[in-house]
């Protein structure tokens, strides 16, 4: 079967699709036909005008939900949302991110790392992705199979100022993708990975260094260039290509333009 037409008439259910790496994963996948159930924070006026532009340029149905990963159990409702507005969930990303205040003793150097923020960071990366995933494979049960991807970071790879928080974290959402991959390929059900260095986003433009960030990436990068959001979109859509990927489970695709390497 070619992707086209694997892809065509499937939902993808994603977190944090406004902005950054999720609005290009949106992207990408709605190219395909694929319908979009997707979350937002705090930015509901560019929630609907993707949902607009998505929905006339590729023809596809697109669905905007509020969703706070600092209380994953609000998947449990989102989902019964989903089950009213979707026929079928196929893909699930988790994807949002939280920064600002929420991680205020999380994102910090080590001897300023505080319990709340710490906590905060791991509930809005982890305990997010169990939930999504339990309440995503419910679905991906009834249709078949599936695909769950948690994105990930190079920070747990490679030092970053004030990132132990984020990273540890990142390890901790790699090790349950494993967990969740081991236990769930039975009902067709993978689960990856998909890990980025630096990417010009919001995120990351809301570090202090950004600008000294972006300067060393682009001089340790072999490509010479700081990643982009589109860069880790493709990664993402082949992981739930099943045609491309059928036997591609438990892993974490690492896409970060040979930085880690320097
Ligand atoms: N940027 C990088 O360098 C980089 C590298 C590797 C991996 N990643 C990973 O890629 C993912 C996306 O990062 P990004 O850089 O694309 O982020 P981003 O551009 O800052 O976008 C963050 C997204 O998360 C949503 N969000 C913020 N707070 C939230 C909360 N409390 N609950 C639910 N959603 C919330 C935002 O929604 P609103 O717009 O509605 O607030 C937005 O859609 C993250 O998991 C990140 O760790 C990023």
């Amino acid at each position: 079967m070619k992707t086209e037409e694997y892809m065509k008439g499937k939902t993808l259910v994603i977190s944090g699709a406004t902005r950054g790496i999720g609005k290009a994963i949106l992207y990408r996948f709605a190219e395909f036909g694929v319908n979009i159930a997707f979350t937002y924070n705090k930015n509901e006026e560019e929630a609907k005008k993707i949902t607009d532009d998505v929905s006339v340029k590729y023809n596809i149905k697109a669905k905007y939900y509020p969703l706070n990963v600092l209380e994953p159990e609000q998947y449990i409702d989102l989902f019964k949302q989903i089950d009213e507005d979707f026929d079928r969930v196929d893909f699930f990303i988790s994807n949002a991110i939280i920064y600002g205040r929420s991680v205020v003793g999380g994102f910090a150097p080590f001897m300023r790392l505080k319990q709340k923020g710490l906590n905060n960071i791991y509930t809005a990366t982890v305990l997010a992705f169990v939930v999504g995933a339990q309440e995503a494979t419910k679905r991906m049960k009834e249709v078949g199979g599936g695909a769950i991807i948690s994105l990930s970071s190079t920070g747990n790879l490679v030092y970053m100022p004030n990132y132990a928080g984020h990273g540890n974290s990142k390890s901790a959402v790699e090790t349950m993708v494993k967990y969740a991959a081991t236990e769930l390929g039975e009902f067709g059900i993978r689960v990856n990975a998909v890990s980025g260095g630096p990417i010009d986003t919001d995120a990351l433009r809301a570090f202090p260094d950004y600008d000294e960030v972006k300067a060393k990436v682009e001089k340790q990068s072999p490509l010479r260039k700081m990643g982009n959001p589109e860069d880790l979109a493709g990664a993402a859509f082949f992981l739930c290509d099943k045609t491309q990927s059928g036997w591609l489970t438990g892993q974490t695709i690492v896409i970060d333009g040979g930085t880690t390497f320097q």
